[in-house]
């Protein structure tokens, strides 16, 4: 922390407060405004658009300049020369692991990708057409009735092995809701094979046959994970920090990260680009959906751009973009009509004023979409795909939290209600 400070003038009040001023390694400095409470003042900024809200060291974004880093390594060099479970062990630990750290972390998700039998009991409960990310909801927080020993958030072990079963056990989970929506059969997970590998098997596989896993898919899946593991305090990564700062358990605070991502603002939006380019259907129609998109009275946006936080290229959509014309080719689907739509909207999007000042650019959910329907992947399952990439970060996030200082998250607010009235009786309204 710096010793700067901020003096604040306000009409009314005969001196300026004077409030600390602390620098992080990188990024803005922030001005800490508890000190405006005693003056009997809040702070004022709707959507956080300039709040933060805590310290971290885990995910560092430039929005200016589309940089994303984790624990301080690039995101293009995690995604070129990383994988999945490298990348969690470094967003949890802080540091690459070496050979041995790698592969005992490995080995304890792997025995762990099992899920307790009595959680098949949860899915004969919704309708085969229930939406994945409802019973992703619903059976994560479940999760919670099954693991007492591993509950107590003070104890470190405890929140270490609640992390191994939440990354272990979403792909397991996730590949469950949608088995149970097409009706076939669970797959159990098969610990020969690798994490992306592993989540496809138990997606497409069945008891009939042995899988056998694309491994380009495997690895475009593996990378996809990887592309989606943390980002900052995000809507869905703020609801968890701010759930477990009740002292809730691990697989409580997730399961309402996991709500919170399934807004089309958010996580829901990867899903809303397969729709919104299915809606579009020609690229002779882009124009018009664009000027949709600039109407100020028309509520439709351009889903997979724009950015809280990114002013430039999402640094992921660079990655995955390249990803789609590597996972297309494998699968020999040349001029996918749904990508030369998003190629000709993201060229139209990119040369059109609007967009250009208002620094609307495409974001991590514009290419994913695309690289999970040419995976197989229904489009309902894209968020739930979202989310098992981004458990990772939300643990990573609340053990964070936990394992440091902390205190109940309570945001305050600004009245313009009624001030006090007295009660009216019935017959005199
Ligand atoms: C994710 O926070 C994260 O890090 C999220 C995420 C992560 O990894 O966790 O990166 C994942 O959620 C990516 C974002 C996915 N969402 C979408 O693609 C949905 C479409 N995008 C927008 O709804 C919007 O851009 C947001 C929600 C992403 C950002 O919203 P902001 O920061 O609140 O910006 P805004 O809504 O105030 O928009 C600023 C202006 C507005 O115009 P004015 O009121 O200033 O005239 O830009 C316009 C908006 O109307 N605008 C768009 C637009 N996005 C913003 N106009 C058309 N199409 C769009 N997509």
């Amino acid at each position: 922390m710096s010793d700067k400070k901020a003096s604040l003038s306000i009409d009314g009040l005969d001196e300026a407060i004077d409030l600390p001023v602390y620098s992080g390694s990188i990024g803005p400095d922030v001005v800490d405004v508890g000190g405006l409470t005693a003056k009997g003042m809040f702070t004022y900024d709707p959507g956080f658009v300039s709040t933060a809200a805590c310290e971290s060291q885990i995910t560092y974004i430039d929005g200016g300049k589309g940089t994303l880093l984790h624990r301080g390594y690039p995101i293009d060099q995690l995604a070129e020369h990383s994988d999945y479970l490298e990348t969690c062990y470094l967003l949890l630990y802080g540091e690459l692991p070496n050979a041995e750290q790698k592969a005992n972390f490995e080995n304890t998700v792997r025995y762990h990708t099992m899920v307790h039998d009595q959680l098949t009991y949860f899915f004969r409960g919704f309708r085969r057409d229930a939406h994945p990310m409802a019973i992703l909801c619903g059976v994560v927080g479940a999760l919670s009735a099954f693991y007492h020993d591993s509950t107590d958030i003070s104890d470190e072990k405890h929140r270490e092995v609640a992390a191994f079963r939440l990354i272990a056990k979403m792909p397991t989970l996730a590949a469950m809701s949608y088995k149970y929506s097409i009706g076939q059969p669970f797959m159990y997970p098969d610990n020969n094979l690798s994490y992306g590998e592993n989540f496809l098997h138990m997606m497409f596989g069945t008891p009939c046959e042995p899988s056998n896993v694309n491994p380009v898919l495997a690895k475009a899946m593996d990378r996809i994970f990887l592309l989606h593991a943390d980002h900052e305090q995000n809507a869905s990564t703020s609801t968890v920090r701010l759930a477990g700062s009740s002292g809730a358990n691990p697989f409580a605070c997730i399961a309402a990260g996991i709500a919170a991502l399934w807004g089309p603002s958010h996580g829901g939006a990867n899903e809303a680009v397969l729709n919104m380019l299915q809606e579009i259907g020609d690229p002779e129609r882009i124009d018009e959906f664009v000027a949709r998109a600039k109407d100020k009275d028309d509520p439709f946006r351009l889903m997979g751009f724009g950015h809280r936080v990114y002013k430039n290229f999402d640094p992921r959509a660079t990655v995955l973009k390249e990803s789609c014309d590597e996972v297309l080719a494998e699968l020999g689907i040349e001029n996918d009509p749904l990508l030369a739509i998003a190629k000709r909207l993201e060229q139209i999007a990119l040369e059109d004023e609007y967009f250009i000042e208002k620094k609307l650019y495409p974001n991590v959910d514009f290419y994913s979409g695309i690289i999970l329907k040419a995976i197989g992947i229904p489009t309902s399952m894209f968020t739930v795909i979202f989310a098992v990439g981004r458990t990772v970060g939300w643990i990573a996030h609340w053990n964070e939290m936990i394992s440091g200082s902390y205190r109940i998250g309570r945001p305050r607010q600004l009245y313009t209600g009624h001030t006090q009235r007295d009660y009216v009786p019935v017959d005199k309204r």
